[in-house]
């Protein structure tokens, strides 16, 4: 099974999250991006400005990636104003129609309120189908990385 983790990441932690699943599954990484840089306090701001008002449409994958040609995508994307980010969600939508059967969210966030299921569960809509599974991973104050070593085992 070709597996594909995606990530949106502003201070590299769903990326190292995301690149340690795919060590353990044995799967490809790319970055996916609005473009922006998003670096630093006005960053933030900006992150929270563009959420708040959905002003992201724009995203890309980075490098030569063929949705297609994977049989399942895990998408990492952090939590940003009490969701999963709008630059997730705006890859969601673009890609919808290339995703292949099994999509996973894999969603990291530095609260403690760990239950953002529904939230997660409602990107279906934009997917246009139901996906296969969902993660939520808090990054502050705990061993993310066991956390991701545990949802990667039962990928396997
Ligand atoms: C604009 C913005 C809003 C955020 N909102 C929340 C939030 O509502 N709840 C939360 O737990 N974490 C929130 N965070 C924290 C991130 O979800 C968390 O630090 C995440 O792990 C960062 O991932 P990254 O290092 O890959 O960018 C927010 C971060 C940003 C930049």
């Amino acid at each position: 099974m070709r597996t594909l983790c995606l990530y949106y990441t502003r201070t590299n932690t769903t990326k190292e999250i995301m690149e340690n699943i795919a060590k353990i599954i044995g799967a490809d990484v790319a970055e996916y991006t609005d473009g922006k840089d998003r670096r630093g306090f006005l960053g933030y701001v900006g992150a929270c400005f563009a959420t708040v008002n959905n002003t992201i449409s724009k995203v890309s994958v980075k490098g030569d990636i063929s949705l297609t040609s994977y049989d399942r995508v895990l998408i990492g994307m952090p939590v940003w104003v009490e969701g999963p980010c709008a630059i997730g969600r705006a890859l969601i939508k673009k890609h919808s129609g290339d995703m292949p059967s099994e999509v996973y969210y894999v969603v990291t966030h530095m609260g403690d309120k760990r239950d953002y299921s529904a939230k997660i569960k409602a990107m279906d809509k934009l997917l246009g189908k139901p996906s296969a599974g969902q993660v939520s991973i808090r990054t502050k104050d705990n061993d993310y990385i066991k956390d991701s070593n545990a949802f990667a085992q039962t990928l396997i």
